[in-house]
């Protein structure tokens, strides 16, 4: 089939490079012209495991192309997918300018039935939205047009993306219209082979289920992290009451780490975009305002470790950092929880020693130059002339390391754990304090009593 993608970010270049390898014939769009100019010229912008393969050989095939011609791109379509950024608006809610940027353009030149196929993550109504405004330019033109605006929102995880977008565990789409249903169908069939993923249901229940999904995700999160923070004032350690909760199946394990707080460019904004839909129909959703405001504070949690360990603001000290990435696998920084660490400390006098080993650019890109933060090679230059060490992403590199030479290394050996991937037995045995995320036992081992009144 003959598909166009407007948006090349994570969703819409992993999207395009998997329908391409699929045999359709995609043209990815973005307004972006030095990103398509990378993208011809066989760059690819983000680091996703396994994403440049499969760009590579599906533009070699001649399935897969880069322009910022809009127009041309509608031209060549039966399906127009909206893969563009939908960031938080200054109130939260989320910034649809980008989605009816691309249904204005779709308005002005569509000249035979498409499909367009809303992938972006947007609130509950954007299907309807984009239906008049696309109509609205046709009337401009004089022209009736068939087309469907279907919601069919993306669920992959970054770092996984391909692997998630090769082999969804649903496929969900939001039509009632049959022939759009259809077509949909035909376009996901070789995703759909080994059992049936797809999901039909009405525009509004697709475009809810996205945030439905996300916001569970970061419940789970938010709710370990309470318990982290009620684990580590009873003296209690969190990694076993994970353990303890995650054998029960309707728990499960998935999904139940505490650490620093949860990052990247959906959760946050889509917990935010949620409740701000909810309070625009009337509805305060006080549970996600709590799910917000757990993890606002957590991301705070490293920093206060810091202060507890230094006995006060860590003003001329040096702290290395490993892990800048939101989470491993990506470069993608956006919402991190180093981000927030990061200005603590400055704000607070020290300097930073960081590594991660795929977001330095994107690192760089994002605090330029200044003389309180030196991106390192590699983890172990990181710990040069440094105070402390603080674990931000969990990145597998991280997770054995040497931990003599990291006792040697640092001035005030501490570790501030902020995935709980380190055995704290073992790191005090080679001499480094060690800080985790509501483990009680090593950082407070008298439980305090209760205060009973
Ligand atoms: N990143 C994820 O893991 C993920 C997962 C599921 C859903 N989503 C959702 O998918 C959407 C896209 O996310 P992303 O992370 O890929 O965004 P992104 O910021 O990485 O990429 C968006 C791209 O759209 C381009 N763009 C903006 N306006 C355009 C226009 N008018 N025409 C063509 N291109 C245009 C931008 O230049 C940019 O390259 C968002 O709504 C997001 O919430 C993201």
């Amino acid at each position: 089939m003959r598909v166009s993608i407007f948006g090349t970010g994570y969703v819409g270049l992993v999207t395009g490079a998997c329908l391409a390898d699929v045999g359709n014939d995609v043209v990815c769009v973005d307004i972006d012209a030095a990103k398509v100019e990378r993208l011809t010229g066989g760059e690819i912008p983000i680091f996703e495991p396994g994403l440049g393969e499969l760009v590579s050989t599906n533009r070699a095939r001649k399935r897969l192309r880069f322009t910022t011609d809009g127009q041309s791109a509608i031209a060549h379509a039966q399906h127009i997918f909206i893969a563009v950024g939908t960031p938080p608006d200054e109130d939260g809610s989320a910034d649809l300018s980008h989605v009816l940027d691309v249904a204005r353009t779709i308005g002005r030149s569509l000249d035979r039935y498409a499909v367009v196929v809303n992938k972006s993550t947007v609130p509950v109504g954007t299907a309807d939205r984009v239906r008049e405004t696309i109509a609205a330019e046709l009337a401009v033109r004089g022209v009736d047009v068939p087309f469907d605006v279907v919601s069919n929102p993306e669920f992959l995880k970054e770092g996984d993306a391909v692997k998630d977008c090769l082999r969804p565990d649903r496929i969900v789409i939001g039509s009632t219209s049959a022939r759009a249903i259809e077509q949909m169908k035909v376009l996901y069939a070789p995703f759909n082979r080994n059992h049936e993923r797809l999901v039909l249901m009405d525009v509004r229940s697709a475009e809810l289920t996205k945030y439905a999904a996300n916001a569970m995700l970061a419940t789970k999160i938010s709710f370990m992290n309470e318990m982290a923070n009620i684990a580590e004032r009873v003296g209690a350690d969190i990694e076993l009451v994970r353990h303890g909760i995650g054998s029960d199946p309707r728990i499960g394990y998935s999904f139940i780490y505490p650490g620093a707080g949860y990052g990247g460019s959906c959760f946050p904004k889509d917990v935010r975009a949620l409740e701000r839909t909810a309070r625009g129909y009337g509805y305060e959703a006080r549970l996600l305002s709590m799910v917000e405001a757990v993890n606002d504070a957590q991301k705070e949690k490293l920093y206060e470790l810091i202060v507890r360990h230094f006995g006060g603001a860590p003003k001329g000290k040096t702290i290395a950092v490993w892990g800048l990435a939101f989470k491993p696998n990506t470069d993608d920084m956006r919402e991190a929880s180093s981000r927030r660490l990061l200005e603590q400390l400055w704000e607070a006098g020290a300097n930073v020693r960081a590594f991660d080993p795929e977001a330095r650019d994107e690192a760089r890109r994002i605090f330029g130059e200044r003389s309180d933060l030196v991106l390192c090679d590699d983890a172990e230059s990181a710990l040069e002339g440094a105070d402390a060490l603080v674990i931000v992403t969990e990145w597998k590199a991280f997770w054995s390391p040497d931990l003599s030479r990291i006792a040697k290394s640092l001035r005030s050996p501490a570790i501030f754990d902020g995935r709980n991937i380190y055995e704290p037995a073992a790191v005090e045995a080679a001499g480094i304090a060690y800080y985790g995320i509501g483990r009680g036992r090593s950082v407070q081992r008298q439980p305090s009593r209760p205060k009973i009144a």
